[in-house]
């Protein structure tokens, strides 16, 4: 059956396990992302578990690597094959690059990342770490929209997560990511949402 018109085409972008992918896919498969179609998952990974649960899924998946090229050429590929898809927004969910302008020009304001951290706090690498190092009381996870910065862009939302005294990263990670998996989806609703009466 043809796709609605109202029907927006999200690719997710994965390095790694793919959590977050899954949580996207579901949710839109339980209609808690509505009008929404997970129309393709891309990993810089051969070996991303992720693919396997798209496979899973019966979602189409694309490997493109970066290899010897620079960001710029890969980045290229990754959009000549957004755009071959019709894709309307773009979700990173653990893909572990900072993206070229190649990309973010051609998708500025359809891209959105998540990360496990109120940012502007902890950025980069090891966000849960970083917060137990520093003492944090409290931490949680952010999606945002991606610009040419490290998890810098405009902030969609955010949802707190309460450090314990005997956090270890690995507890704290665990919990953070439950919340990922509620956060993101209901921010790609709100995304999409505001896409379609643009
Ligand atoms: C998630 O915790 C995500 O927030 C984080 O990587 C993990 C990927 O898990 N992303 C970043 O740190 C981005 N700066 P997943 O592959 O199971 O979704």
């Amino acid at each position: 059956m043809p796709n609605s018109p109202a029907t927006k085409r999200i690719a997710i972008l994965i390095s790694g396990r793919g959590s977050n992918m899954v949580a996207l896919a579901d949710a839109v498969r339980r209609g808690t992302i509505p009008n929404a179609e997970v129309a393709t998952v891309i990993s810089d990974k051969r070996d991303a578990a992720g693919l396997e649960s798209a496979n899973e899924r019966g979602i189409e998946t694309l490997v493109i690597e970066r290899g010897a090229r620079t960001r710029q050429e890969h980045d290229r590929e990754i959009v000549s094959a957004l755009a071959a898809r019709q894709i309307d927004l773009v979700c990173l969910a653990g893909y572990m690059r900072v993206l070229s302008s190649e990309l973010i020009n051609d998708y500025r304001g359809r891209i959105l990342n998540i990360h496990p951290s109120l940012l502007p706090a902890f950025p980069g690498l090891d966000a849960q770490r970083q917060a137990l190092e520093h003492g944090a009381k409290v931490s949680g996870c952010t999606v945002h929209f991606v610009d040419e910065t490290l998890d810098g862009g405009p902030i969609v939302t955010q949802r707190e997560v309460p450090i314990h005294e005997d956090d270890t990263v690995e507890n704290l990670s665990a919990r953070i990511l439950i919340e990922e998996h509620r956060l993101y989806a209901a921010a790609v609703a709100k995304t999409l949402k505001k896409l379609s009466i643009k």
